[in-house]
């Protein structure tokens, strides 16, 4: 469990709580380690992935995260910021694989920006890479010649890494509906040509997987047009990161996405896809479902404790079932808690 910025102290209290309550409940006890990290490792180790965070995560079963960042670092060098620290995590820990579930609870169908009718019933999986591409591609940096300074990255992919994404989305595919849709720019970009070749010639060990392909600007548009029409999302480590706080909105609020983040050994990484909040952190606002839900992909990925992950799932629905809200999701008739007053409701609901 690592510490972490802004609201991450308030939703990672709530998902405490909640893990030693259905822990207790399905007889299993949980032993926490918690370790520093982003901001919180910078102001008690000057940098925001301490060797020995890295290496505790190592010796553990699952790590939950909270959002890390904030404002007052960036001004930093680069390396320093939290961001770094979460990208040297990853990295570090081989999470090559990252899963972003989009359910619509019924509940929350009259909270998105969009119609009900097109959002009723979406089910999607975005597999984002999360250790390759363009966030860790070299040469990158800032350079000043003939007058002008120009910054550049690298946006690269080896066909083995491909593959292996690949193989996880066909894999993911073929246990939910059977539909692959490969998100790229080939049209433009070598490195999506190859990601594309390579696609297809992984397609071949998934006959009973329907594979489609779609340029990253259609994909973002059809998201909003018709969301129901994806499964399984298959892409790169930047198309992941915009479509999933796009597919993230579809959902009413960025405050109930999870993730997880897999290697092909080792721990898996969990934690919501939304960020520290500086708006509302300390203010007891922020909603700690997302949170709440991570800790169910950890029970149920990390641990194998699938009965416990669905516990804490129910008690989310329930709870929107009831009619408690954060602010972020507020609307008229329901009632509006803070984050620790919609802990003791999870609670509560996990309990009742
Ligand atoms: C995410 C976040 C991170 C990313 C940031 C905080 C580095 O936006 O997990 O989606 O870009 O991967
Ligand atoms: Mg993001």
């Amino acid at each position: 469990m690592c510490s972490s910025d802004l609201i991450g102290p308030e939703i990672t209290a709530v998902a405490r709580q909640l893990l030693d309550a259905v822990s207790l409940r399905h007889g299993f006890s949980l032993r926490y380690d918690e370790q520093p990290m982003g901001g919180a490792a910078i102001e008690a180790t000057g940098e925001p992935l301490p060797q020995s965070t890295l290496e505790a995560c190592r010796a553990s079963d699952a790590v939950l995260l909270a959002a890390i960042g904030s404002p007052q670092y960036d001004s930093l060098p680069r390396e320093q910021r939290p961001e770094s620290g979460l990208l040297a995590l990853r990295s570090g820990l081989g999470l090559f694989a990252n899963l972003r579930p989009v359910k619509i609870i019924p509940a929350l169908a009259a909270a998105s920006t969009l119609k009900p009718e097109v959002i009723e019933g979406v089910d999607l999986l975005v597999v984002r890479e999360l250790t390759g591409g363009v966030y860790f591609g070299t040469p990158k940096g800032r350079v000043e010649a003939d007058g002008h300074v120009r910054a550049f990255n690298t946006m690269a992919y080896s066909d083995f890494e491909i593959d292996r994404i690949a193989r996880v989305g066909f894999d993911l595919a073929q246990q939910r509906g059977g539909r692959l849709c490969s998100v790229d720019k080939a049209n433009v970009l070598d490195v999506s040509q190859l990601w594309r070749d390579r696609v297809e010639a992984i397609a071949v060990d998934y006959p009973g997987v329907a594979l489609s392909h779609m340029y990253v600007d259609n994909a973002a548009m059809q998201l909003v047009r018709a969301p129901r029409q994806f499964d399984v999302i298959l892409t790169s480590n930047l198309f992941g990161d915009i479509l999933s706080d796009e597919a993230a909105m579809l959902t009413g609020s960025i405050g109930m996405l999870p993730s997880a983040s897999l290697g092909a050994e080792g721990p898996g990484l969990f934690e919501p896809i939304h960020g520290s909040a500086p708006d509302i952190a300390g203010q007891d606002l922020a909603n700690p479902m997302a949170m709440v839900l991570s800790a169910a992909m950890l029970l149920r990925i990390g641990l194998k404790q699938e009965a416990a992950a669905a516990d804490l799932e129910a008690a989310v629905e329930r709870t929107l079932a009831g009619g408690f809200r954060t602010g972020d999701l507020m609307a008229e008739g329901c009632t509006q808690l803070g984050c620790r007053a919609m802990g003791d409701q999870l609670l509560a609901a996990l309990e009742g």
